[in-house]
């Protein structure tokens, strides 16, 4: 087999600017020593998310001229409901600026005190969203998806005896919705299989509660389960993809992944009357539900991006590419969540720094010395992040979509490596502020 390769040119380039350590020591600690307080200009590489930082195409940006502006009814709206519509089949498609607003729509009709959510594992804006109604959020992955070191194709499944657990324990009518995340950001990337898919749907069927998807790497998930899957190898990717949201009631969507645009998102859903509630409310928070706080020219933008991420040359060197860093880190000792993710590669923090206590934040701490080694920016999920709620000390390298190439990659693994041999040094952090919630945003920090 050849090389698998980049499945484009490029047309624009963007330059990147270079610092020294001594510099990086400097930008890092006026910063608080959290790499998200950090001027992307001063960042090498910039691994903190994958989330709105894909490239988008020549026809993304043609879409992006043709984009309509009226504010009722544009053209481009019924392009991206079209789009929207092949993938997940859903009757209402209701545009919202990103992920979260489509989360804070749909919670605070659905959540409130006494309400209680599950899923594979809630990603924390989703989370923090249904908190927020003073509802509770409960994760259920399976056993294997808690062990980094394990490998297993679809780490990301659902435990479905526990969600059994979960209904009866807590009673059908103040569960309003499980929510299946796919692929499994927060527990490393990984994918969840159609049988999960439909294992949790007929739970929900059978309990009468609407199952939805968190969306946002829809089209990576579908290609784990067409290479790893048995019965799906001849399927195409699309038809994958329309099979896992049929097996659901709707769906949220941050286009920022998976539709390679760089804002956007939506709720999709069949049940009319919550539709209209949801409708209502975005006409309050983002706007009239035929533009729901995008452009036109960003609903274009998504039109065309859902085509794209669904074409198997982009998914295979996507995937491909990720896989690539996985194994670089696996061949020098270092360890990560195995097997590699779709979007992103995890180091296991506890086992790389396992002198550091989770209460010191070893993923923080790794974080900052890649930034200082080598000028990449990372994120660290774990206890900064989920504070007591943490079932994993990480640090997520995230891969933005079409926008690094080979070489690139190989220099974060460079300096991973350096990292890795002076792994005894690192030291650990405590706050000196974090805000009450998603604190790891804008949070500071003290070396220990
Ligand atoms: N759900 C998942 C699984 C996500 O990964 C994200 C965002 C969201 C919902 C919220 O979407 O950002 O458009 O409001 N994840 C980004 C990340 C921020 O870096 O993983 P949003």
């Amino acid at each position: 087999m050849k090389t698998i390769i980049e499945p484009f040119r490029i047309k624009s380039v963007e330059p990147i600017r270079f610092t020294t350590k001594e510099e990086r020591k400097k930008i890092l600690t006026d910063a608080g020593f959290n790499p998200f307080l950090i001027h992307a200009d001063d960042v090498l590489i910039d691994l903190l998310t994958d989330s709105g930082t894909s490239a988008m195409s020549s026809d993304q940006w043609s879409g992006i001229m043709r984009g309509d502006e009226s504010y009722a009814g544009a053209k481009s709206f019924y392009k991206f409901e079209d789009a929207v519509k092949k993938i997940t089949g859903d009757e209402f498609i209701i545009p919202t600026h990103q992920g979260r607003a489509a989360e804070k729509i749909l919670f605070s009709v659905l959540g409130g005190k006494g309400k209680y959510f599950a899923a594979n594992t809630f990603f924390d804006t989703t989370r923090a969203n249904i908190e927020f109604t003073g509802a509770e959020a409960v994760d259920l992955l399976n056993e294997t998806g808690k062990h980094p070191e394990k490998r297993a194709p679809f780490k990301g499944d659902m435990d479905v005896d526990a969600l059994e657990g979960f209904i009866k324990k807590y009673g059908r009518e103040n569960i309003p919705l499980i929510v299946l995340t796919i692929t499994n950001n927060s527990g490393g990337g990984q994918p969840v299989s159609m049988k999960n898919i439909k294992d949790v749907s007929a739970v929900c069927k059978k309990n009468n509660i609407p199952l939805f998807l968190d969306a946002c790497r829809f089209a990576e998930n579908a290609y784990f389960i067409k290479m790893r899957e048995d019965g799906y190898k001849d399927k195409s990717v699309l038809e994958i993809c329309q099979e896992m949201f049929s097996c659901a009631a709707g769906s949220t969507m941050s286009a920022k992944k998976d539709a390679l645009v760089n804002i956007g998102g939506w709720l999709s859903l069949n049940d009319e009357e919550l539709a209209m509630k949801c409708r209502n409310l975005l006409i309050v928070t983002e706007g009239f539900p035929t533009y729901g706080g995008l452009a036109g020219r960003d609903l274009e933008a998504i039109a065309q991006g859902l085509e794209e991420v669904v074409d198997e040359h982009y998914l295979q060197y996507r995937i491909r590419s990720t896989e690539y860093l996985g194994e670089k880190m696996l061949s020098n000792g270092i360890p990560i969540i195995e097997p590699p993710g779709g979007h992103a590669i995890y180091i296991d923090a506890k086992r790389f720094a396992p002198h550091i206590p989770a209460e010191q934040f070893p993923g923080q701490s790794i974080t900052c010395e890649m930034y200082i080694e080598g000028g990449i920016r990372a994120c660290e999920i774990g206890s900064v992040m989920f504070g007591k709620n943490a079932m994993m000390e990480l640090v997520r390298m995230a891969i933005p979509r079409r926008v690094y190439t080979q070489s690139h990659i190989d220099y974060v693994a460079e300096v991973l490596i350096e990292v890795y041999k002076r792994r005894n040094e690192l030291r650990g952090y405590a706050f000196t502020y974090e805000a009450p919630m998603l604190r790891h945003f804008t949070a500071r920090f003290k070396q220990l």
